[in-house]
């Protein structure tokens, strides 16, 4: 386990580590207020696919303990809306959305009951999204045993360790984490990940703390590093996976792919089955949110750019599944075709629960 925790439920309220603060301070952010949730997730106090998810299923719950309904009708249509007014927070991490389909899927099996009865089942739900995501998490960071070599150099892009989850491990660098407490020595390069530096400030926090070896680098480096035979691996994370493979992360992770394919570099993903959008036949189909233009003239409230000058706030770019090497997955590594490979772990977690 982690010394900190991303999110976690403690007496019908929420407690968040606010990731705006770090690396300089480690501040929890109470929350009792199902708005104050939305707020987290739209500032990235809270951010990361799973985390979001996590987050957003305890918003939920929240939101639903606070109402004052007479009836089950009554609840159900309250309840619907909260849930309406927590998916306009972000929209590209499908996590969000599959969080939240669970929570009003409880809610709608039990739509006869009281209100209180259902209230409870909505806290238990939320604390089982929770500990689910811990442990398909655990399992995926032990699905890869040879993808990362002795001696690698690691390239990863934005963040996606444990504070990207809802604790524990993460999804790429619970990979690398696991291989490194296997005894495989490697090296990560740590892309700083512009503009809101969650490389810089959030993966080397959290590689410093597991113990593994990391260099900062600007975005733009990686092509060099690459030319210079000095990067053998690129690990990242993913906000969305299309049916096809089609991988949707962080600005940025697009060109890494591109430039791996040029260099002859293998590029993985690693991502649990709750951020596979199964309903979706291409990344063409994925929403790509664009975010407020200040975070690329400004950083903290200091400007970086002249007053007015017009920037465009792209925070994620979708890879096609050709420039993919493999998808790890908490059911193992999907190869390509992906089509077929992710088919066949979609029924593997189907059948795992019926
Ligand atoms: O805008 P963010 O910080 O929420 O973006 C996060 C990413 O792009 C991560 O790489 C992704 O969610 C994987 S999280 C394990």
């Amino acid at each position: 386990m982690t010394s900190y925790c991303s999110i976690c439920w403690e007496d019908d309220r929420i407690r968040l580590l606010d990731q705006r603060r770090l690396p300089q301070e480690e501040r929890y952010w109470e929350i009792t207020d199902y708005r104050e949730v939305i707020e987290a997730i739209r500032t990235l106090a809270i951010r990361g696919a799973p985390a979001i998810g996590v987050a957003a299923a305890m918003g939920a719950a929240l939101g639903a303990l606070a109402l004052h309904a007479e009836t089950p009708p009554e609840f159900q249509a309250k309840f619907a809306a909260i849930c309406r007014e927590i998916a306009a927070a972000r929209p590209t991490a499908v996590n969000l959305f599959w969080a939240l389909e669970r929570m009003e899927n409880v809610a709608r099996d039990h739509a006869a009951e009281p209100p209180a009865a259902v209230q409870a089942l909505l806290v238990a739900e939320a604390k089982r999204i929770l500990k689910e995501d811990g442990t398909v998490n655990l399992r995926l960071a032990h699905a890869d045993q040879e993808v990362i070599d002795e001696g690698a150099q690691l390239l990863t892009h934005c963040n996606t360790g444990a504070l990207a989850t809802g604790g524990g491990w993460g999804t790429a660098l619970g990979v690398m984490r696991a291989a490194w407490e296997a005894g495989r020595r490697f090296s990560v390069w740590v892309d700083e990940t512009r503009p809101l530096l969650q490389g810089a400030r959030l993966t080397t926090w959290e590689l410093g703390k597991i113990g593994i070896p990391y260099t900062l680098i600007p975005d733009g480096a990686a092509a060099a590093l690459m030319a210079q035979n000095r990067v053998s691996l690129i690990m990242v994370g993913a906000d969305r996976i299309a049916r096809n493979g089609d991988t949707a992360n962080k600005i940025g992770t697009y060109s890494l792919a591109v430039l791996a394919r040029h260099h002859g570099i293998p590029f993985y993903v690693a991502a649990p089955l709750s951020t596979f959008d199964f309903t979706l036949t291409a990344g063409s189909q994925i929403p790509v949110e664009e975010r407020a233009a200040d975070e690329v003239t400004a950083f903290r409230g200091q400007p970086t750019a002249p007053p007015g000058a017009p920037a465009l706030n792209l925070a994620f770019d979708v890879t096609p599944h050709e420039l993919i090497s493999g998808i790890i997955t908490e059911h193992g590594i999907a190869r390509p075709p992906y089509t077929t490979s992710l088919k066949h772990i979609r029924h593997q977690e189907i059948a795992r629960h019926a």
